[in-house]
């Protein structure tokens, strides 16, 4: 058994199928949370994961929130000029990059990543945002359009901690953006990131997420920040790229 935090846990969650169409996956999902699953005519709880003809969708009362790839097409158009995609880049280094999203949330980083044609491995160890993230991923890879993208893309939910700490073969990149903890308190965080965050914890052990990154022997390290954000840990990078609000912490290895 899986033995990573749940916010499920600590939330009154209900899986709810509301066409018989979904029961199976329905079902599977109400097993992986380990929580209830009802049908459509109980919906109306605190929090909700129900099946629509559009994905999974986390409700919580006004809020929803799902995990949605369409929404990065324009930006894909030009992906080049993503800031997260000149942070990747290795001087010297020809063809696509091996990356590991050591913190993937909903993937959208990952999938910049990835429109540039490097290949992502990424880690989530919460079941609610995986099972977002896994649903979204399914969906790309039946999209003509954005299939090729997610192939590029391989999820798992565990903690990256552990797998980075074992890993034989080393990646060109490690790319972390753990949620701190004054992140959470902001009155400029949107309606929905509140939602998904009731799953997330800030992180208390970034040294051991930095430590683990850099054990796993890769040429980068690259550090999501808002741009007023402290180091991660304290510490200094090589190098940072710095947007109007997200700031890039590079670190040459
Ligand atoms: C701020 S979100 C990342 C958002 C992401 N960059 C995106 O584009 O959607 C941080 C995520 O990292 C996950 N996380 C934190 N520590 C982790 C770990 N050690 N292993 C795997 N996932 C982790 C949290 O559950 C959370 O969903």
């Amino acid at each position: 058994m899986n033995e990573h935090r749940n916010g499920a846990e600590e939330l009154e969650l209900f899986v709810i199928c509301e066409k018989s169409e979904f029961q199976g996956k329905a079902d599977a999902l109400s097993a992986f949370l380990g929580v209830p699953c009802l049908n459509g005519s109980d919906a109306g709880h605190e929090c909700e994961l129900i099946f629509t003809e559009d994905g999974i969708v986390l409700r919580n009362g006004e809020m929803e929130i799902r995990g949605d790839f369409t929404r990065l097409l324009r930006r894909i158009r030009n992906v080049n000029s993503e800031q997260i995609v000149k942070a990747a880049r290795i001087r010297g280094h020809e063809g696509p990059l091996r990356i590991i999203d050591a913190t993937a949330g909903l993937g959208e980083d990952s999938f910049l990543l990835a429109a540039a044609g490097n290949t992502v491995k990424l880690f989530e160890s919460d079941r609610v945002i995986y099972s977002l993230l896994r649903d979204a991923l399914e969906r790309a890879e039946a999209d003509p359009v954005l299939q090729g993208i997610a192939q590029r893309m391989e999820v798992q939910n565990s903690d990256s901690i552990r797998y980075m700490s074992g890993i034989t073969e080393s990646p060109d990149v490690v790319f972390l953006d753990p949620m701190f903890p004054e992140r959470q308190k902001s009155s400029l965080v949107k309606k929905k990131l509140q939602l998904i965050q009731q799953f997330e914890r800030p992180c208390s052990n970034e040294g051991e997420l930095f430590d683990a990154a850099i054990s796993c022997g890769p040429k980068k390290v690259i550090i999501k920040r808002p741009v007023k954000g402290p180091f991660l840990d304290g510490r200094k990078p090589s190098y940072s790229i710095t947007g109007k609000v997200i700031r890039y912490d590079c670190y040459v290895l």
